[in-house]
């Protein structure tokens, strides 16, 4: 006889909607929405924004929920055993769904680091270690020295930067050793409301700035949501516009990833997906919208204006958040207290999105290979660890960048297309709306039947199309890497395709060894 596997499960319907909501709000709510808000004409990108919430982010939140819930009454817990177990006839579905592993990978490689200076100027702010700076040339090099792009009178060399990346890649690995309710939910639970709390704080400081330079007096706290708010209907024929929205969409609700499908792999087959799924949604949208939305850019319009406001968003997705902010809360009373406050909300967000990420390659581990929760982590936790590495010491040579272009954005929008076929076309829409509804709270507005089946789908090929029509020229033959950093965006492609070759091999033999063992408990 087979023998019975003991999944993790979640303890309750609150925690698995924390940690989803966990994964979800990240440094992309607090970091790359204003970033990209501001970079696209403020209200501009809201349209195109929301649009791409309701046609693909709720859909692919929902498709994901369902198809994570079903994947799991099979013991698997990623997608090439979810895919495998919904089109079963087919040999070759399962790697597609080495994406789903591949992805969330590949954004923890460098998301963790980032996440790490968070960790790191928390310690800066209390300490007030750049108290004193002034100016964004001031403020610019302070990140540069930390980041080990320039050696200045503040860092000289990595160290700073390395202990800090060492402290929030053990807390990860070890959050994650405990498992799914005894480490991510038991962390979700605290680290939730406390980041609420933080961005209550700030956006409350932030409401209250009135017009801090009179003799700028356009420059107020309503010009500042004014910017994000007014929509200017001209941008909305930019494709450009239109892919940074969809592409934020992804990012931000954590899906096209893979990790929803892990998450809720630890769900019961009677589990709601329907409110607990839109619940996760809403508040990530909420962590965006209204409190990403609401801190940095209206404090960084106050202070310097929207045309200024454009060209730091533009110069790089870190500096509104480790530039522009530092520089506001200082000119602030309570600075340091302040300036805490910002980046330990900033970690906290980004500590409940990088277990998630981890999570997919430990539960592959464990459900295709049988290894052990504790085993399957110190595996993922050495292999992960030795994959950072490049992303610390060539951050100068665009690898960071070139990670997120395929492991962050491209690979998100080609695996959901997937995901959306499969569960839409494949599995058939009738049976995906029934498998949607078990257990369900809540029915799904009927429109979703028809946004799901013809829109989403559609709406993912048209990005694909515009994208390899666009870009992909330029980007195959780096047309926009400078010859110096060549050398290492190739490196860094060659490293991602022996990833997903050891990845596919890897899935090669799970399914060779169930085989095995099937053969012999006949
Ligand atoms: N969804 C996560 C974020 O927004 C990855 O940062």
């Amino acid at each position: 006889m087979a023998q019975v596997k003991t999944r993790n499960t979640w303890g309750s319907r609150l925690g698995v909607i924390m940690a989803v909501a966990g994964s979800a709000i990240g440094l992309g709510n607090f970091l790359r929405f204003p970033a990209k808000a501001a970079s696209n004409g403020g209200g501009a990108f809201m349209i195109p924004y929301f649009v791409s919430l309701f046609l693909l982010g709720i859909p692919l939140m929902w498709i994901e929920w369902t198809l994570g819930r079903y994947g799991g009454g099979f013991e698997h817990g990623t997608a090439p055993g979810i895919f495998h177990s919904i089109w079963q006839k087919n040999r070759f579905i399962k790697y597609f769904g080495v994406i789903g592993i591949f992805g969330p990978l590949v954004i923890f490689i460098y998301y963790t680091y980032i996440e790490s200076w968070t960790l790191a100027y928390s310690f800066f702010a209390l300490l007030g270690k750049y108290s004193k700076l002034t100016n964004q040339a001031t403020m610019q090099s302070f990140l540069r020295g930390f980041q080990g792009l320039e050696s200045n009178q503040y860092f000289q060399g990595l160290g700073p930067a390395y202990l800090f990346f060492f402290i929030t890649f053990i807390l990860n690995i070890w959050v994650i050793y405990y498992g799914i309710k005894g480490g991510i939910e038991r962390l979700c639970k605290w680290a939730m409301p406390l980041l609420f709390i933080f961005g209550l704080v700030l956006l409350m400081r932030v409401v209250t700035l009135g017009t801090p330079d009179l003799t700028k007096p356009a420059w107020n706290i309503s010009g500042g949501f004014g910017f994000l708010w007014n929509p200017d209907f001209s941008t909305l024929k930019s494709a450009r516009v239109w892919l940074e929205a969809a592409g934020q969409i992804f990012f931000t609700l954590s899906v096209g990833i893979g990790v929803i499908l892990t998450y809720a792999s630890y769900l019961s087959k009677g589990d709601d997906v329907v409110l607990s799924g839109l619940t996760a949604a809403s508040t990530n949208e909420l962590a965006e919208v209204i409190l990403g939305g609401s801190i940095v850019i209206p404090a960084a319009f106050v202070f310097f204006g929207p045309q200024d406001i454009q060209s730091i968003a533009r110069s790089g997705v870190f500096n509104l958040g480790f530039v522009t902010m530092p520089l506001i809360l200082n000119k602030l009373p309570l600075a340091q207290i302040l300036g805490f406050i910002w980046f330990s909300l900033l970690f906290l967000a980004g500590v409940t999105s990088s277990v998630s990420l981890a999570q997919p390659a430990v539960a592959f581990l464990e459900d295709e290979f049988d290894i052990g929760r504790k085993k399957a982590v110190l595996i993922f936790g050495v292999i992960s660890f030795l994959l950072c590495q490049p992303a610390i010491f060539f951050l100068k040579n665009g690898v960071v960048d070139e990670l997120d272009f395929w492991g962050g954005t491209f690979f998100l929008v080609l695996f959901a297309t997937i995901e959306t076929i499969l569960f839409a076309w494949v599995f058939g829409i009738q049976k995906a709306w029934d498998e949607i509804h078990k257990g369900a709270d809540m029915q799904v507005p009927k429109i979703y039947k028809f946004i799901i089946r013809y829109i989403t789908p559609l709406f993912l090929f048209f990005i694909l199309g515009m994208w390899f029509w666009q870009e992909w020229l330029p980007i195959i033959f780096m047309k926009n890497v400078s010859s110096a950093n060549r050398f290492f965006i190739l490196g860094t492609r060659i490293g991602l395709l022996l990833i997903f070759l050891t990845l596919a091999i890897l899935v090669k033999a799970a399914w060779k060894r169930e085989k095995v063992q099937l053969e012999k408990a006949r």
